[in-house]
């Protein structure tokens, strides 16, 4: 015991130097900041911004949309969501599509990214019914976005289960796998002629995690490690039927790309030389986005990730590890069904071994055995997550290429929030300092070929209501006609992407 106590301490004093050592670094990085890569990003290089349908669509029961796991989530307790708010109006886009393809305009983006409402087409979320006036809501925007020259970034799942589904159990039950491929195959058909780009699913972690696992999302379950984990493999399978839909029956023609969106922090040794923490670092980051990509690009769960599942399964009295396991046949479906991958970065965190982890906790706030944590000094956004940690994005980046071979690399997502702030200059240094870590790490040879902000404009951001605002634009939700202002931040991205550089004279 003594012995113990005693190597504990000496950690604990290993890691008060380590975080000295730490904030030293950090200070002279922070003094730094002005050091702005002063390389122009390439020709081909494509920025853009994003939405999502439950965000910005608003019209929830409008033109035969059905009720999907949010509407439902919110309607029977409004509380969930900060200030009692919900998203049956928030922007209002379903109607003022065109304003938002101007602004976009206005921007000088050469994509925008949006999603797909599942049950403004099915409105059961399966084939009985499709809804004709919701597909011609996204043959408008796609006419109206083709019409000004900008690429269609298309998502097919952004978080809004329809709830017909989801009252059979929505992404744990294995019948999803059927239901989603069959939405997506419907999606390629529909739009396909006019869409190259198709991102499966966005953010699994938050539907599996968050939904199924904590339930502090939509549907609101508390399953984790279980529901959580059976979500986890369908979202998996799901994606790689999709892929596998669309390399067969639509690619010769259509010959666009798909691929899947994961969001992901950095996780940073506590002690970059300490061998533990280097480990607790690379565990949380297979934990995060391995957990969706290592199937993806070679074809099963990270190995670490099944290892430490079983384990802790076992010593959980479970006779298996709580994590599936893909059959072959199911090794050989998800392998290599991706044209690139999507990351949202947004934040990072130290990370260390927790020995501390409770012997029964399960799913992904467990599972891994770590702890993680924030420098103080770090700038904070309003989302109580969101530090803004620009070299976290180069090293993340940098990982990726590393793990999975050099894969094509869209960011799909990075972004600040603010309360209410018209000139929003800490948005600019944010945009500002994580493209110059992202053009290092291109400049180093990382195959990054897009760069995302999240978001076009305010929106409703999930539980947090309309409290946090990540948008270029301003939106007034207290007006009936939710107009849209520009802040700061508008004519700083507009002039990045016109000339390509992210300081006044590049090399
Ligand atoms: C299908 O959706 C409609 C509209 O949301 C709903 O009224 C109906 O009960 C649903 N039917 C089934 C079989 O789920
Ligand atoms: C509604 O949600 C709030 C916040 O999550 C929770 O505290 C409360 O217990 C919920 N009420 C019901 C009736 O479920
Ligand atoms: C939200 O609704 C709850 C329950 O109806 C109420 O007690 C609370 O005051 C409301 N909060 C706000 C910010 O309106
Ligand atoms: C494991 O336990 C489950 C019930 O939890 C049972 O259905 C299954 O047959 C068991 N498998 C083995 C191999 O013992
Ligand atoms: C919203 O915009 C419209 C048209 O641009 C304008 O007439 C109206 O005054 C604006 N409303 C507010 C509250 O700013």
């Amino acid at each position: 015991m003594n012995v113990n106590k005693k190597f504990l301490q000496q950690y604990i004093n290993n890691m008060q130097a380590s975080l000295f050592l730490a904030s030293v670094i950090l200070f002279t990085l922070t003094k730094s900041e002005e050091h702005i890569n002063n390389t122009p990003f390439p020709k081909d290089f494509l920025f853009g911004t994003a939405t999502s349908a439950y965000q910005v669509e608003g019209a929830w029961n409008v033109d035969g949309k059905g009720v999907n796991n949010w509407d439902k989530f919110i309607h029977t307790n409004r509380s969930r969501i900060k200030g009692n708010d919900t998203a049956d109006v928030t922007c209002d886009s379903y109607h003022k599509y065109k304003e938002d393809v101007a602004l976009l305009k206005y921007l000088g983006v050469q994509f925008y990214r949006f999603s797909i409402s599942w049950t403004r087409i099915l409105p059961n979320g399966t084939q009985g019914k499709i809804n004709h006036q919701g597909v011609q809501y996204y043959k408008n925007l796609l006419k109206e976005l083709k019409r000004n020259n900008i690429t269609p970034m298309v998502t097919i799942f952004h978080w809004d289960t329809p709830q017909a589904l989801e009252e059979q159990g929505g992404w744990t039950n294995e019948r999803i796998v059927h239901w989603y491929s069959r939405y997506a195959r419907l999606c390629f058909q529909l739009f396909g002629d006019d869409v190259k780009y198709w991102m499966t699913v966005n953010e699994p972690k938050q539907t599996c995690n968050m939904g199924y696992g904590n339930g502090i999302f939509a549907p609101g379950v508390k399953s984790p490690g279980e529901g959580e984990y059976l979500c986890v493999y369908h979202v998996v399978l799901a994606h790689a039927t999709a892929w596998r839909i669309y390399d067969k029956e639509f690619r010769a023609q259509q010959k666009g790309k798909v691929g899947i969106v994961v969001d992901c922090s950095w996780y940073e040794p506590a002690d970059l030389w300490n061998i533990q923490d280097q480990l607790a670092s690379q565990l949380k980051l297979h934990f995060t986005y391995g957990l969706y990509v290592n199937p993806i690009v070679y074809g099963d769960f990270p190995w670490a990730v099944k290892s430490i599942v079983k384990k802790r399964s076992l010593a959980q009295g479970y006779n298996r590890s709580r994590l599936p396991e893909f059959s072959q046949q199911q090794k050989e479906l998800v392998k290599g069904t991706y044209d690139f991958l999507g990351l949202n970065y947004y934040t990072a965190r130290y990370i260390k071994p927790d020995p501390d982890t409770p012997v029964d906790g399960k799913g992904y706030d467990f599972d891994s055995e770590t702890t993680t944590f924030v420098d103080p000094h770090w700038e904070k956004g309003a989302s109580f997550w969101l530090y803004v940690v620009p070299w976290g994005i180069k090293k993340l980046v940098t990982w990726l290429s590393q793990t999975y071979g050099n894969p094509p690399v869209i960011i799909t997502e990075n972004g600040y929030s603010e309360h209410g702030t018209m000139d929003d200059q800490k948005r600019i240094s944010y945009i500002k300092s994580h493209l110059s870590n992202l053009k290092e790490a291109m400049n180093n040879g990382v195959n990054i070929k897009g760069y995302t902000y999240w978001s076009l404009m305010d929106n409703f951001e999930w539980v947090e209501g309309y409290a946090v605002k990540f948008g270029l634009y301003h939106v007034d939700f207290e007006g009936a006609k939710r107009n849209r202002t520009a802040k700061s931040s508008v004519e700083y991205y507009k002039k990045v992407i016109s000339t390509r550089c992210l300081v006044d004279k590049c090399k």
